[in-house]
């Protein structure tokens, strides 16, 4: 029975919503953009075109094929059975979608298309043009202050966000690299304050839940780096994808993976980045971690047992994008004005979330805000534009 005191899900069917053009106009382009950038087999192609029409019209189809998460899917699915992708919740909507494009690429399946991640060269791209975008920049933080150096970091973490491959409006205009003052007021709720307050009193731990590869990533690394060696935080784990997920979802191997572009780039300070980071992971000071819940459709209400164990011990999650976003609030209409405090009283550590907005979704807020907004920029959130820094101790 759904609980009426809730406000209801973000559905794919919300007439003139940016949930039904996510179905109806980017889920097919991001299904053409694998086609032309993998040498499939005939078998493949066809299946993603089918697949792609499916989305267009037909009923939601079934996980058909042997993986452990199978059975998982299926079960979550029976309550959508006879709808169609225009008719189910978005967030259900995207991560099936997701899968499902994994199933028809074969990735799960043994062959020569097993663990082949079809987002590859894309994200390699993002990955190696950030690394070159930052080598000429990076010489300008380490002059700077410990608290201003703080606060440059965090928000190009947080602008880092709009390197989001899934988004073909997005991606154009995300410049990436290091923030400037000049975007500061764009950051429609900032607790930059609160939290190098808390930071820098010392945390035995601090976690991260990623986002995306390139800069969004790179800083997130560079962030660790920092509060590692200030002595900010004793020990940093990220938390990563473990398989292809919302096209630039970073995987435990493409972090592992920046950080060999960071050893490798043109800057001597990238290099003595990447070098420290290398140490701090063989020393365990920094741990690159997966889970299959991070690719799941549940909402981090949601999570398992196991993994608010082992975050609880957080002084700090800082808790990444858009999407991670939507999984914090249950990917519900709240009002505007919500605090973010009583969602989310369930978050078993204080986080941060550091998000631009591409979703239409949006808490804490003060009243009056959203109208003003709306009639400065009507696609103020979806198109990446502004983000937040948003503190919350449940
Ligand atoms: O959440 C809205 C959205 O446009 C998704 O459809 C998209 O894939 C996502 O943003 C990606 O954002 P992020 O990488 O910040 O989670
Ligand atoms: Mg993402």
């Amino acid at each position: 029975m759904p609980d009426q005191s809730l406000p209801p899900f973000l559905m794919t069917s919300d007439p003139g919503s940016f949930a039904r053009a996510t179905i109806l106009e980017r889920k097919p382009q991001i299904i053409r953009q694998v086609l032309a950038d993998n040498i499939y087999p005939l078998g493949i192609v066809a299946a993603l075109k089918d697949f792609r029409a499916e989305i267009a019209s037909r009923t939601i189809q079934p996980l058909a094929e042997s993986a452990p998460d199978v059975a998982d899917w299926n079960r979550e699915l029976a309550q959508y059975a006879g709808k169609t992708w225009l008719e189910i919740p978005w967030y259900f909507a995207e991560t099936y979608f997701y899968r499902r494009l994994l199933n028809v690429v074969r990735y799960f399946q043994p062959g020569e298309w097993q663990g082949a991640d079809p987002f590859q060269k894309q994200k390699q791209i993002q990955m190696e043009s950030d690394v070159q975008r930052l080598a000429s920049t990076w010489d300008q933080l380490p002059v700077l202050e410990p608290e201003t150096r703080f606060e440059a970091l965090l928000h190009s973490s947080l602008w880092g966000n709009r390197a989001d491959l899934s988004n073909f409006t997005v991606r154009v205009k995300a410049r990436g690299g290091l923030a400037t003052a000049t975007e500061r007021h764009l950051i429609l709720i900032n607790h930059t304050e609160q939290v190098r307050n808390l930071l820098a009193g010392g945390l035995p731990r601090v976690d991260f839940i990623c986002d995306n590869v390139g800069s969004d990533l790179l800083f997130d690394l560079a962030l660790a780096d920092f509060l590692l060696s200030q002595g900010w935080a004793q020990a940093i784990q990220l938390n990563l994808k473990n398989q292809p997920f919302f096209v630039s979802d970073a995987m435990l191997e493409d972090a592992l993976h920046t950080v060999n572009l960071l050893k490798a780039a043109s800057s001597l300070g990238l290099q003595d980045l990447g070098g420290r980071l290398d140490e701090d992971l063989t020393a365990e000071r920094l741990l690159f971690a997966t889970d299959p819940f991070w690719t799941t459709s549940r909402m981090f209400r949601q999570m398992p047992v196991h993994l608010r164990q082992e975050l609880a011990p957080a002084g700090l999650v800082l808790v990444k994008g858009d999407v991670n976003y939507r999984r914090l609030l249950d990917d519900r209409r709240w009002p505007h004005t919500t605090r973010m405090e009583d969602v989310c009283t369930y978050f078993p550590a204080p986080f941060v979330a550091l998000r631009t907005l591409k979703g239409e979704i949006m808490v804490g807020l003060k009243v009056g805000q959203t109208e003003s907004l709306q009639a400065e920029d009507p696609d103020w959130m979806i198109n990446g534009k502004r983000g937040v820094i948003q503190l919350v101790i449940p």
